[in-house]
């Protein structure tokens, strides 16, 4: 057992010395997390001692960071759009350049009174979410081909006090027969074999939610492919994609019949997200 200003700095110097950028913070959460206080109580009260058994627990996952293993996933959540939900290695970390995505629906679905909206690829549910909190008229679906994810983003709804409508299966499959005013995904589009799938904890995250296991655009041409016959006239798709793949999307998405196809960026003057209506 030590106690709390002792572990803070060894912790910085075990994170340090892995190469982990945001060492100082990662340690103060992650004995914030294990010590159940708060960043004053650390300043305040360094001498405290960290009990057992959460010393173990902190020097486990203290060696589990330093491996590179995402802080999210060891704290089992992160924070979107002001929001917690609930993580696993079942689902993407939330990034906050999918907001972008979130803005762009809220925005076509102003002066529709009781719209329709599916999210494809749900995840830990934060599009799906976000959307039926901020959108409150609006019915919500959301697809996912993994159980787990589904599992987890059911739970971050019924905690956050969302109405969304969870369904298992292959992209379009469980809302077959069915019309929506807006369509939303943030698909995976990281090619096969690119080097950043080895990089910045992506290892420890899920494969299928992160690459396509082809060029990275296997599943928007699914998803641009199928989406007209689900939308009502007018209905707009829009899905986030790779900073490189505004180009190809706005191509695809004029190639099945889309209208005004563009592209957006996100905060970083990045391509993020394209669009059309049909
Ligand atoms: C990039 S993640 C997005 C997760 C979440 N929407 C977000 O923005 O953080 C892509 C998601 O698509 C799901 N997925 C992959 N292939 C799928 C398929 N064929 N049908 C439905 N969902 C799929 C993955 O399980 C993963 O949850």
């Amino acid at each position: 057992m030590r106690s709390l200003g002792e572990n803070w700095r060894n912790a910085q110097a075990v994170l340090t010395g892995a190469g982990i950028d945001s060492a100082r913070l990662d340690a103060r959460l992650l004995l914030e997390y294990l010590a159940g206080c708060r960043y004053t109580d650390l300043l305040m009260a360094p001498e405290k001692i960290l009990e057992s058994p959460a010393q173990q627990v902190f020097d486990a996952l203290l060696a589990r960071r330093a491996k590179g293993e995402p802080l999210a996933y060891l704290l089992g959540e992160a924070e979107f759009r002001g929001r917690v939900f609930q993580v696993s290695p079942a689902v993407l970390i939330p990034r906050p350049e999918t907001e972008v995505l979130i803005e762009l629906a809220l925005e076509k679905l102003q002066g529709l009174s009781a719209p329709k909206v599916v999210d494809l690829g749900t995840g830990s549910g934060i599009v799906a979410v976000s959307l039926a909190l901020e959108c409150p008229r609006a019915s919500l679906v959301a697809v996912d081909l993994s159980q787990d994810a589904i599992a987890i983003a059911r739970n971050n709804a019924g905690r956050l006090g969302a109405k969304v409508d969870f369904r298992e299966g292959d992209w379009f499959s469980p809302v077959a027969g069915e019309r929506f005013d807006t369509i939303v995904s943030n698909p995976p589009y990281v090619a096969d074999g690119d080097p950043h799938l080895a990089l910045n904890g992506l290892p420890f995250e899920p494969q299928m939610a992160l690459t396509d296991g082809a060029d990275g655009l296997a599943c928007i041409r699914r998803i641009v492919a199928d989406a007209s016959v689900h939308l009502n006239p007018g209905g707009w798709l829009l899905f986030e994609h790779g900073y490189d793949q505004g180009e190809a999307s706005r191509n695809l998405l004029t190639a099945a019949g889309f209208k005004a196809a563009v592209t957006f960026q996100d905060l970083a003057g990045i391509d993020r997200v394209s669009g059309a209506f049909i």
